[in-house]
């Protein structure tokens, strides 16, 4: 993969993400997220490759843009897969909270895994607890782990995990081990990148989200060069059958980061509003200011990426 094409997708996150943060705190989630898939849309045609979308808007009946299987990008160049997230955080972005963004992970065609849309029980941490940690194992066994290899107690870690009632039992557990918790409204993508962040504040992400989020976490995280462990949490006996159909015959596989995401991959953002490691969207007279990341695996650079957008001579915006 060229490296120059992590720096033309940053284009397609920033599009997305100044096109969404117009609506932050309109109360309107499908206004929100339609204005970035729409963005998101547009500029993908502009990159040079030939992509398959396998990480979507959802099923092609479903969704009109950007759906499971839909070819992306100008027909010339690398066959690519990407996942993608024209808005994660729809909530946040309709309330004006932290921590959206708008994001895409491009690899090789057949490196990411078609996970099919539904749950998956998350683990993810930064560099130090790579092959440490283990899904199947409680969370206070994973968190000794963690404190042995951040040479520091349980005490003074911070678990983040997102505030459901289906995670009573598991929040009370990391209560019960002595570790801090933060509890987020939605956001597990920026929250399991979080955990690489020594700034951060958080050092462990616990807990069950969205599948397809999973995936795009991981191919972060294997920029970074921290760990990721998934195991699907269907809903129903057809979320099961379709996994199947995607490839996916034992529902209780422990996929690893390696299988999440392989080969090289590279990840691209952009702050839709205020989060944990990247800025949101400033609108300005002339234009807006953005604040993305981009990395690869390949090289682990982690580049941050500040543009002014001048509208009078993009056209696009
Ligand atoms: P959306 O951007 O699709 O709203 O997803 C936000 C999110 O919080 C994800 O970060 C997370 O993986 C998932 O939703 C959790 O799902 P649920 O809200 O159903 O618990």
């Amino acid at each position: 993969m060229n490296r120059n094409l992590a720096l033309e997708f940053i284009r397609v996150t920033e599009m997305a993400a100044i096109a969404s943060a117009r609506l932050m705190g309109r109360g309107d989630e499908k206004a929100a997220d339609q204005a970035a898939v729409d963005a998101m849309r547009t500029m993908l045609d502009s990159v040079d490759c030939q992509a398959t979308v396998v990480i979507g808007e959802g099923e092609r009946d479903e969704a009109p843009m950007l759906y499971i299987g839909e070819k992306v990008g100008s027909g010339n160049g690398p066959e690519l897969d990407i996942a993608l997230d024209p808005l994660e955080g729809t909530t946040i972005c309709a309330r004006g909270g932290m921590n959206a963004i708008s994001v895409i992970a491009i690899a090789g065609k057949g490196n990411l895994l078609n996970a099919p849309d539904t749950y998956m029980m998350k683990l993810a941490v930064g560099p130090e607890g790579r092959g440490l940690m283990d899904i199947r194992e409680s969370a206070t066994e994973n968190l000794k782990r963690l404190a042995e290899a951040k040479k520091c107690r349980i005490q003074d870690l911070t678990a983040v995990v997102l505030d459901r009632p289906r995670h009573e039992t598991l929040i009370q557990e990391i209560r019960e081990a002595g570790a801090r918790i933060q509890l987020i409204g939605d956001g597990d993508v920026s929250a399991a990148i979080a955990t690489a962040n020594p700034n951060s504040g958080v050092d462990i992400l616990f807990g069950i989200g969205g599948a397809p989020e999973g995936v795009i976490a991981a191919a972060a995280l294997r920029c970074i060069g921290g760990d990721f462990q998934g195991i699907l949490k269907p809903r129903n006996s057809e979320e099961i059958e379709r996994a199947r159909k995607m490839g996916i015959p034992n529902i209780n596989k422990v996929f690893s980061i390696d299988e999440l995401s392989r080969g090289n991959v590279m990840f691209a953002a952009t702050g839709v509003t205020d989060g944990t490691f990247l800025e949101g969207v400033r609108f300005k007279p002339w234009g807006a200011m953005t604040h993305s990341i981009v990395m690869r695996s390949e090289s682990g650079t982690i580049r941050h990426i500040r543009a002014e957008h001048h509208f009078d001579r993009k056209p696009r915006y």
